[in-house]
């Protein structure tokens, strides 16, 4: 890993090549017939990247990073959206678009297929996949508990834990919409949302030498659009560093007055503890809630830091058969 300076200095060199065209693998978990996907497909394609779409085919939502894959044909009622038929095999691509794919698994499952089966298929077998994007999702997933809950994000870490650089973007637009309700409106909630992605991709497309990695080993990035649409006033939200925890929120149940269990969402202390991230930064909930992109850079090291570990380490020792301090 170059510093950035040491970077910034290699790029003054290559010159013309500042813009640098990414191997992406663009994945998510509301399916490959999303329309913030297929915004998004376009976007970057035409920014200049080589995109392979590898998708789940049916919605996954909340999957997280369970890892499911098929072994049977396409089940009724087809792939989301009537886009596969039933019987069709368990994984394949558009018959135009040889980079467009579905596959009838887990967003972590379909990230996984898109670096090691798609990949060398399409792009060759010593292509390297340079980022892996993930979404831009169907509703927000900020704070800890969507962090390890959203399919978007499962498929994000999942690809880290590989070692390949990836960044989940969430919109706060929850609509789930088929690619066919797409407009030429740039304020189309879905166009929006592929636009900033692209802005942010090419800004670290701008800052990486060929040969040099997107993201170190072991770290991703999180980003939040805030509400687009009729009901929001925002088109042009600045992009804010931001950190996963301060103001993250966490579901509470009680028991409702016909029997059934009902859910609130709440800011707790144990969700916010601040252990790591750079503390003078806001909370990506409170930031992505105004008009502004939130932008969180989170590692998947979850050993806690050691300053907090310690104490607990310590007072554990006789259980391996040292005194304690
Ligand atoms: C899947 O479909 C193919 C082609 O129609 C068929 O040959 C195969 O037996 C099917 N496999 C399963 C497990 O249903
Ligand atoms: C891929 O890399 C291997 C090892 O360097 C090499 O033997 C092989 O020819 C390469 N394949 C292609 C298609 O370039
Ligand atoms: C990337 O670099 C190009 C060429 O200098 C510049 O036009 C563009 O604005 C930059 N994009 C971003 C997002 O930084
Ligand atoms: C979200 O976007 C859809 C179109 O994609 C739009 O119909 C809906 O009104 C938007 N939601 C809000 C709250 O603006
Ligand atoms: C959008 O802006 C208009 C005019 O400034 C204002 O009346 C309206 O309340 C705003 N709507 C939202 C959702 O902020
Ligand atoms: C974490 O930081 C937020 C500000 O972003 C603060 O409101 C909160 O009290 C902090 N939590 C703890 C446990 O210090």
């Amino acid at each position: 890993m170059l510093s950035s300076f040491a970077r910034l200095c290699a790029l003054f060199v290559l010159g013309a090549q500042l813009a640098l065209g990414f191997n992406i693998l663009l994945t998510n978990d509301d399916s490959w017939a999303s329309a913030n996907i297929r915004a998004t497909y376009t976007a970057l394609k035409a920014a200049g990247h080589t995109v392979i779409l590898v998708a789940p085919a049916v919605q996954n939502s909340g999957q997280g990073g369970r890892f499911q894959i098929p072994d049977v044909n396409i089940t009724a009622p087809g792939g989301e959206f009537g886009s596969i038929p039933v019987g069709a095999p368990p994984f394949g691509h558009d018959i135009n678009d040889n980079h467009l794919w579905y596959f009838n698994g887990t967003p972590g499952a379909s990230a996984v297929f898109g670096l090691d089966v798609v990949r060398p298929m399409i792009l060759g077998e010593n292509a390297t996949i340079d980022l892996v994007v993930a979404g831009p999702n169907e509703g927000g997933n900020t704070g800890p508990w969507l962090f390890t809950l959203s399919g978007t994000m499962g498929a994000t870490y999942t690809s880290v834990y590989r070692g390949v650089p990836a960044i989940a973007f969430s919109a706060a637009n929850g609509t789930h919409r088929s690619f066919t309700t797409l407009t030429d409106s740039p304020t189309d909630p879905a166009n929006l949302a592929a636009a900033l992605t692209t802005n942010l991709v090419n800004a670290l497309a701008n800052v990486t030498a060929p040969g040099q990695r997107v993201l170190p080993l072991g770290v991703g990035i999180g980003v939040n659009f805030p509400l687009f649409g009729p009901r929001s006033n925002c088109t042009d939200p600045p992009f804010t560093l931001t950190r996963i925890t301060g103001g993250a929120l966490v579901p509470t149940l009680s028991v409702g007055k016909d029997g059934f269990p009902v859910e609130n969402e709440i800011v707790t202390p144990g969700v916010n503890p601040n252990l790591s991230g750079v503390p003078i930064l806001p909370g990506e909930t409170i930031i992505s809630s105004e008009c502004q992109t939130s932008v969180s850079v989170f590692a998947v090291d979850y050993d806690a830091p050691a300053a907090v570990s310690q104490d607990i380490q310590i007072a554990l020792l006789p259980l391996f058969g040292h005194s304690s301090l």
